[in-house]
C-alpha cells in the first residue's frame, strides 16, 4: 500500500504536491468514492480518478533470464497442473516466456512483459541465433551432421541451414554430445532435426539465446536483464 498522492504522481498525472491539492479539493476518487484525506493508502489494483480522469496503469517493462530446469512447462499455466516457469519467479508483474522450451529441455529462457521485444525475437525473419547442446543416443557420424547442417525435412518443410559440431563422443556409453546452432524456432525443432537423420535426443539444453547465456545461474535460478542487455537485444533484431 502506498500513499494516494504518491501513487498519483507515480502514474505521471502530476507532481505529488499537486496531487495533495487535488485530494484536498475533493477532486480525487478511489474506487468511485471521493477521498479528501491526505494520508489515505491505496494499492495499484485500486481505480483512481483525478479530475474525472481514470489513471491508466503504466506497467514498467521487466526482463528475466531464467535457467530453466527439467520438468517445468514454459507456458503460463498448465492444464495438467504441472509446475510452470512462472512458479519459479518471484514477481508481482505478469510476464510470459519468449518462445518455448520443452518440458524436459533446460537452459536459457527469457521472460518479459515487453510484447514488442517478444514479437521481434520470435519472428522468423529476425533469425535470432539459438545454440543447443544435445545428448544423442549413438555415435554421431560426421556425414549425418552435415545433412543436418544443410537442412532436413521436418513436418514437411526443410529447415534452414544450421551450424553443428560434435563436442564429445562416449564410445563406452554409446552417446554423443553435439552443439547445434539454429535460427528458427519451430516446435521441437532440435529433437525433430536429429530424428530426421536417425538419432534420438536424450537430453537437451539451450546454451545461448542470442548473446544470453546461463553463466552464473544455477538450474532454476534467474536474474533481471540490465538496460544494456535489453538495448543490445533490440539492436540485434531491429531493422532486419
Ligand atoms: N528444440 C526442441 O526440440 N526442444 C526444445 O525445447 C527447444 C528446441
Amino acid at each position: 500500500m502506498e500513499r494516494l498522492q504518491k501513487v498519483i504522481a507515480q502514474y505521471g498525472y502530476c507532481s505529488r504536491r499537486k496531487a495533495e491539492e487535488f485530494i484536498q479539493q475533493g477532486k480525487v476518487k478511489v474506487n468511485g468514492k471521493v477521498i479528501s484525506e491526505l494520508g489515505t493508502k491505496v494499492n495499484y489494483e485500486d481505480t483512481i480518478m483525478v479530475e474525472g480522469n481514470v489513471l491508466a496503469k503504466k506497467e514498467e517493462k521487466v526482463y528475466y533470464l531464467l535457467n530453466k530446469p527439467r520438468n517445468v512447462v514454459s507456458t503460463v499455466s498448465d492444464e495438467h497442473g504441472r509446475k510452470t516457469v512462472l512458479d519459479l519467479l518471484d514477481t508481482p508483474i505478469r510476464v510470459y516466456p519468449v518462445g518455448r522450451l520443452d518440458y524436459d529441455t533446460t537452459g536459457v529462457l527469457l521472460l518479459t512483459n515487453d510484447g514488442e521485444l517478444t514479437n521481434l525475437l520470435t519472428h522468423p525473419k529476425n533469425h535470432v541465433e539459438k545454440t543447443y547442446i544435445a545428448k544423442i543416443e549413438g555415435i554421431m557420424q560426421k556425414r549425418d551432421l552435415e545433412k543436418l547442417c544443410a537442412g532436413v525435412i521436418i513436418d514437411g518443410k526443410k529447415t534452414s541451414k544450421a551450424q553443428a559440431r560434435i563436442k564429445k563422443i562416449d564410445k563406452k556409453k554409446n552417446t554423443s554430445l553435439v552443439e547445434v546452432c539454429i535460427h528458427e524456432g519451430r516446435n521441437h525443432q532440435v529433437k525433430k532435426m536429429f530424428e530426421a537423420i536417425g538419432y534420438s535426443v536424450s537430453k537437451l539444453k539451450r546454451e545461448k539465446f542470442s548473446f544470453l547465456t546461463t553463466v552464473g545461474l544455477k538450474s532454476g535460478e534467474y536474474r533481471m536483464l540490465n538496460t544494456k542487455e535489453v538495448k543490445k537485444l533490440y539492436n540485434e533484431v531491429k531493422g532486419n
